[in-house]
């Protein structure tokens, strides 16, 4: 039964196409099957593109095939029958064209409405990850970088879990490091009775920080007693590491309700956390001749890079490079993570370029390799008379979904490589690929199904899919492309491979619905199915992006 091969569509067709090859090509050939969505959908569905690259390997060598394109007819004649394949063609240099079978699309379909969409997820071969997002600094400003890491690492969190992945959500926040030793310098000065040990009321952290920072600047005196305050702090002296607490607390607070607001999860382990580990890492890395003397410092010299990474500095301490080897080292051997993923802004790339070429040479790594949104949404619902239909709490409940689910949306529909201009404006556009055109559809879905009357338990249960329109088809068989868009979007870690689906998903249904009449229709069932499945794909994947969907509009 090919419902019960494990996997998206494209790995059960990957699957069937391997059987194929190997029974083509002779035995000491590797085959590696390669499918790919068509670019044209009039070829067909899927596609397998082996035939060319199997045909250099084999050509010369007494094989009985005259060109890619008689392998490619072989490659046809040896597929295993299977329900999944409707109808074969061969095109150009041996492509080989797969149509779907409708009925296969149908009834995966249903199954899916009766097991659920758990069914749906893709398989990785990753049992645990680390997620490193968002992080922070203690006492300075939480800026876009971090809130682009916040949504878009939390995204990548979601689409793990939802895979089966156990994800381990760290917030490497910056609470260690010198510039404490001026902070709490500063503050003893400033508040001389002790309040900076307990007290939340001490006033703007970034304001402070720029103030002693300042001082530490010009006053040469301070500087001394900063650095004298560093060690005293690293040496655990009580007011100091009481100091220490109260600021990381006070920011703590600071940050902690931006992710309430954004409805994120993750759990704090800041670098003071990886501090006690650093002597034994680097020891670990000394005896592999990894750590050199310059200038003073312990350093690591990696290759192509004129200045080496320092992992002591001059004075003796440990730094950023130091507490991200050590973390490295503890999320490998402690935490047993097969995968570590860093979301952070560009500014830190040469930052991660070093110490990952130091990791490697380790041999640690297998290979080198808001609430304005908000009102004016509220605003918009108002405008539209909403306010006479809604209660408040539904106008509230809308109008938050829809604004943050703009925000987060317009954050992961780029590619996350690229810089995006941050627009109000653009992301509350109803029409467009945005959160809010798409909270719409799920919406306008919804309301069909309610309008209809139908009682869909039932219907999941008892009813079944006819595919025969075009459009119903193509529909169908975009919803059960849903597992594998996750799957890339997990593996390569681009969320806006996800939107992209969901964007496409949802133009699918516009034309399905444009062009097949659902209510009233004698395909009525079936139709109603289809919009229940596309309702509860799209929620799946909003789920999956952190938006909150909505029932009605
Ligand atoms: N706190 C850093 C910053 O804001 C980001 C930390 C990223 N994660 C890491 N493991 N280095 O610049």
């Amino acid at each position: 039964n090919d419902q019960e091969i494990v996997g998206s569509l494209k790995q059960k067709l990957a699957k069937i196409f391997e059987e194929s090859l190997r029974l083509t090509v002779p035995e000491e050939v590797d085959i590696d099957p390669s499918i790919a969505i068509c670019q044209k959908p009039e070829f067909g569905d899927y596609q397998c593109n082996n035939a060319m690259g199997l045909w250099s390997k084999i050509k010369g060598k007494g094989t009985q095939f005259r060109g890619p394109q008689p392998l490619g007819q072989a490659i046809r004649e040896n597929l295993p029958t299977s329900e999944i394949i409707d109808s074969c063609t061969i095109a150009g240099a041996g492509f080989v064209n797969v149509v779907v079978s409708r009925q296969y699309i149908a009834k995966s379909i249903e199954n899916m409405l009766v097991q659920g969409i758990e069914t749906w997820a893709p398989k990785l071969q990753v049992k645990r990850a680390v997620v490193d997002f968002s992080s922070p600094n203690i006492a300075k400003q939480m800026h876009v970088g971090h809130l682009r890491s916040t949504i878009i690492g939390d995204t990548i969190a979601r689409m793990l879990e939802f895979s089966n992945v156990e994800v381990l959500r760290r917030n490497h926040v910056g609470d260690w490091g010198t510039q404490f030793g001026m902070l709490i310098e500063y503050l003893f000065e400033k508040f001389p009775s002790g309040e900076v040990t307990s007290s939340q009321d001490i006033g703007d952290l970034e304001a402070i920080y720029k103030a002693s920072k300042q001082r530490f600047d010009n006053d040469p005196k301070f500087k001394e007693r900063a650095q004298q305050a560093v060690v005293s702090l690293q040496a655990g002296v009580q007011n100091y590491r009481d100091a220490w607490a109260n600021i990381c607390e006070i920011s703590r607070r600071g940050y902690e309700k931006i992710y309430q607001r954004l409805g994120i999860h993750l759990e704090e382990k800041g670098e003071s956390f990886y501090n006690p580990y650093i002597p034994r890492v680097l020891d670990e890395l000394g005896e592999k001749g990894l750590i050199e003397e310059s200038d003073g410092a312990r350093v690591i010299f990696i290759e192509g890079k004129t200045i080496p990474l320092i992992v002591v500095k001059r004075d003796g301490g440990f730094n950023y490079a130091s507490t991200d080897l050590a973390a490295l080292w503890y999320r490998l051997n402690e935490e047993k993570a097969e995968w570590i993923i860093y979301v952070t802004d560009v500014g830190q790339r040469e930052h991660f370029e070093m110490f990952f070429a130091a990791a490697s040479r380790a041999g640690w790594l297998p290979i080198e390799d808001k609430d304005e949104a908000k009102s004016k949404c509220k605003a918009t619902l108002v405008e539209r008379g909403k306010s006479k239909e809604w209660t408040d709490n539904e106008l509230d409940e809308i109008a938050e979904a829809i604004g943050y689910g703009a925000i987060k949306y317009a954050d992961l529909k780029n590619n996350r490589k690229t810089d995006y201009t941050f627009s109000y404006d653009q992301m509350l556009n109803d029409k467009g690929n945005t959160a809010v055109y798409l909270l719409y559809a799920h919406a306008r879905i919804c309301s069909i199904i309610r309008k209809s009357g139908a009682d869909m338990e039932k219907l999941k249960k008892k009813g079944s899919l006819d595919l025969a329109h075009p459009d119903e088809r193509r529909l169908g068989l975009h919803l059960l492309q849903f597992s594998e868009h996750v799957e890339e979007s997990c593996l390569n870690l681009l969320p806006n491979v996800l939107c992209e689906y969901l964007y496409n998903l949802s133009e699918n249904f516009t034309k399905f619905y444009t062009n097949c009449q659902v209510v009233g229709s004698s395909e009525e069932t079936s139709r109603l199915l289809l919009c229940e499945a596309t309702a509860i794909v799209m929620r799946k994947c909003f789920h999956l992006l952190g938006i909150t969907p909505v029932y009605k509009i």
